[in-house]
């Protein structure tokens, strides 16, 4: 993923092989508006996050309103609105979690890397933290999601050498 997010000199994501990767997405779709999320996800792979000028190169591509585009990367917490860091983390802290310590795993998160408080980045650009809601795995607290990377039982003892591994 690119962690380049200046957007004072805009670089269009959809040429070369990443237009044909989503010209290959599209042959799976009825039409190109049904393509919207994975073509989104695609420019938040490419980009690190979905700004204005993104989702109107997404529209332009598609068919599509920059007004409708915004609609959609809106209403989805997936996409990002806003740089964030190379490692993205997600930490559920929801009731069952919590009881469990997800707090102090949320808690040594924010220390090993740096990042200081929930949703800020890192000054090394390398980790946004993020609390979410059940991730669906609460027999196996504390789940976290490092990116693409869902990682189970986290503790606050392991959390130094997971920073380490993604740093
Ligand atoms: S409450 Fe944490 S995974 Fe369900």
């Amino acid at each position: 993923m690119s962690t380049v997010h200046n957007t004072t000199e805009y670089q269009p994501v959809f040429v070369g092989k990443v237009m044909d990767e989503l010209q290959t997405v599209l042959q799976r779709y009825p039409n190109k508006q049904a393509a919207l999320l994975p073509a989104l996800w695609i420019a938040q792979r490419e980009h690190g996050w979905i700004s204005d000028l993104i989702m109107a190169e997404v529209a332009e591509v598609l068919g599509l309103t920059p007004a409708y585009v915004k609609g959609v990367v809106t209403f989805y917490t997936m996409y990002h609105q806003h740089p964030v860091g190379k490692n993205f983390v997600q930490v559920c802290t929801t009731s069952p979690c919590n009881i469990c310590g997800a707090e102090d795993v949320l808690k040594a998160l924010l220390s090993h890397t740096g990042a200081g408080d929930a949703g800020a980045t890192s000054p090394d650009g390398k980790w946004t933290i993020v609390e979410v809601e059940c991730l669906g795995a609460c027999g196996f607290a504390t789940p976290i999601l490092i990116n693409d990377d869902f990682i189970e039982s986290v503790t606050p003892e392991r959390v130094a050498e997971l920073v380490r591994k993604y740093r």
